[in-house]
């Protein structure tokens, strides 16, 4: 159940939240007609399903059925309870919003967040002064000695932790942060003895930002040599490294501008691609690509390069990456530099020109996988079929099926094996065709459906009044149940607000249902209100009349069978009525589809 959030609050959010707006912000959208559209970052999706009603302040996907209002996007893609993503929009467009207007969870769950933001720019912050200071002079040198520039150095916000036991926990203090939180931050430890001590300690500090750009959590690297070379933040409610490149919002408006992502390992290899002026690079946080990952690359880019540093292990792990890639439809080239080099050693000796065009210079995955895996197994008979197998896999997981025979047919030629007899062999590992979410019966046509599409793609033609009148024509209890509700909201606030109605529709099919209507294909499209209204009356009423006629001639025939003659002519009589009342309406025509 949705806490409470006063409604004034919530309508002045959704006036200031452009749907269009923040979805742009998560994926690529293109207009089409009245809507926008683009590939769906809720299911692996090739053709852009994806639709946003910026009018109606609402999006819905064909192929998974998603949709909502702009909370509900941002609840979805970034996972985030409605109180949160309601304070993250009340955030982003300036609306004040205080904490009792998000119910006692919600407050506190917000809370903690906010404390957790402010902790971790305080604790950059920290970091940046000493590395500025007196005391940070060991860990410049250390950095100039790795070529980083005091301008890559301001911009990725780098600092230094002094080899101290208590300083970040005193500075915490003396700012009155709560330090059990600072330690699930994993800024400061307990002791055992009672007390806190700082967790980084002599290292250079990497600040880690979340898409909006927020410090969420640190890496800290020796100087010099040192085990673990690199010490992380743990997960916390603000980071979690499967979900988050570092350097993303550094490099958002060049990933735009390059419509390319350069992908590497390590935070020195970004910095130092930096430093060389290559700017479209994001780094994983030492662990393997994810499916989120891919996605928020996708709702970024259309292309991606990996790069791999030549040593085997390193592009075995890689390989993994490409079946969620494949599945996600998102175009993927790998860049493999010289055994034992990473990024940092490349660019630092041989100069960035092998990155200025990547996606030029890189090899497609497939290729690149083909490759690998004839210098694993050769060609002999037993080698191919070992690699067939290992192909499956990565052939089943490519979602768009033109793309899948067009792999196919190279690994055909490069194995110089049949076609056919290849196909044969990798036919089990094809996965069957998604099916599709919507039930058939929500698209089967219908007065009461379509009427219902009708008002909510028009949803400005109606009013109140009109709408109690038509639902007294729903027969259908599920959409009488939206009806009312449809009426309801419209009463409520003077206009049927489909991103207001959406809120109150909490139970899934329902809302699926509504979704589907509201984006159904938009057959009333520049046709004027008036008109329509007119026709909507003239089916209801045929529909009507349809019906008694349907009940007189039954009665016709009972009163036959009966013999009961007054009563014959009387009903004979009004079926009479009804027959020449239904005429004049058929020469009308009806807009509701249903002419049987
Ligand atoms: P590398 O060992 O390749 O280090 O780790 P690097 O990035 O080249 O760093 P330098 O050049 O030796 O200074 C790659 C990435 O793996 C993660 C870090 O994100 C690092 O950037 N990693 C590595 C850790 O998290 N912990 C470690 O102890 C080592
Ligand atoms: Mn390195």
């Amino acid at each position: 159940m949705a806490p409470y959030i006063p409604e004034d609050k919530l309508l002045e959010i959704k006036e200031a939240a452009a749907i269009d707006e923040v979805v742009g912000q998560y994926v690529k959208l293109t207009r089409r007609g009245r809507n926008l559209v683009g590939l769906c970052p809720f299911h692996p999706d090739s053709k852009p399903s994806f639709t946003v009603s910026p009018e109606r302040g609402i999006f819905y996907c064909f192929g998974c059925g998603a949709g909502g209002n702009v909370i509900a996007f941002l609840m979805q893609h970034l996972r985030l309870s409605f109180p949160e993503a309601v304070e993250e929009l009340a955030r982003r467009y300036h609306i004040p919003l205080s904490l009792k207007d998000v119910g006692p969870e919600g407050a506190r769950q917000a809370k903690k967040r906010r404390t957790l933001q402010e902790l971790h720019a305080e604790a950059a912050a920290f970091y940046q002064r000493v590395l500025a200071s007196a005391a940070g002079a060991g860990a410049r040198e250390y950095l100039a000695r790795r070529g980083l520039t005091p301008e890559v150095i301001q911009a990725f916000q780098l600092g230094y932790a002094p080899p101290e036991w208590e300083a970040m926990t005193r500075h915490l203090q003396a700012r009155g942060f709560p330090l059990e939180l600072a330690t699930e931050a994993g800024l400061v430890l307990p002791r055992a003895s009672g007390g806190f001590y700082d967790r980084f300690r002599d290292r250079v500090m990497f600040p880690i930002h979340d898409r909006q750009g927020r410090v969420v959590a640190f890496g800290g690297r020796v100087l010099g040599e040192g085990e673990p070379k690199y010490l992380n933040s743990p997960e916390s409610p603000l980071f979690a490294k499967g979900r988050l490149f570092y350097g993303l919002p550094q490099a958002a408006a060049a990933l735009r501008r390059d419509d390319v992502a350069l992908v590497v390992e390590g935070y020195l290899d970004l910095l130092s691609l930096r430093v060389h002026g290559i700017e479209p690079v994001v780094a994983t946080l030492g662990t393997a690509l994810t499916r989120e990952h891919v996605r928020l690359l996708k709702s970024q880019v259309s292309r991606v390069v990996l790069v791999f540093d030549g040593d085997a292990a390193g592009a075995r792990a890689m390989l993994r990456a490409f079946p969620l890639f494949a599945a996600e439809s998102l175009a993927v080239r790998v860049l493999v530099l010289p055994a034992g080099q990473d990024p940092d050693d490349y660019v630092r000796t041989q100069g960035p020109d092998l990155f200025r065009r990547p996606w030029e210079t890189a090899q497609p995955w497939f290729a690149y996988l083909l490759d690998t895996l004839l210098a694993s197994y050769g060609r002999e008979v037993e080698g191919v079929m070992r690699i067939i197998a290992e192909l499956k896999p990565f052939l089943a997981a490519v979602a768009d099926p033109v793309e899948q025979d067009l792999w196919l047919r190279q690994a055909a030629a490069r194995l110089e094996v049949e076609e056919a007899g290849l196909r044969r062999s990798l036919a089990q590992a094809v996965p069957p065709a998604v099916s599709r979410l919507l039930p058939a019966q929500h698209l089967s046509v219908s007065l009461e459906r379509n009427f219902l599409k009708w008002i909510l793609s028009q949803p400005e033609a109606v009013t109140p009044a009109e709408l109690e009148e038509w639902l007294d024509e729903f027969e259908d209890p599920e959409l009488r149940e939206l009806m009312e509700r449809i009426l309801a909201v419209t009463r409520r606030y003077g206009r049927l607000d489909l991103s207001l109605l959406l809120e109150q529709v909490e139970e899934d099919g329902q809302r699926q249902l509504l979704l589907a209507l509201a984006f159904g294909e938009e057959e009333f499209d520049g046709v004027s209100a008036g008109p329509l209204r007119q026709e909507w009356r003239n089916a209801f009423l045929r529909r009507r009349l349809k019906k008694v006629q349907a009940h007189l001639r039954h009665k016709l025939a009972q009163a036959a069978a009966e013999a009961a003659a007054g009563e014959l002519v009387a009903l004979q009589l009004q079926k009479q009525e009804v027959d020449r009342q239904l005429a004049a309406l058929m020469e009308h025509g009806c807009a509701g589809g249903e002419r049987g």
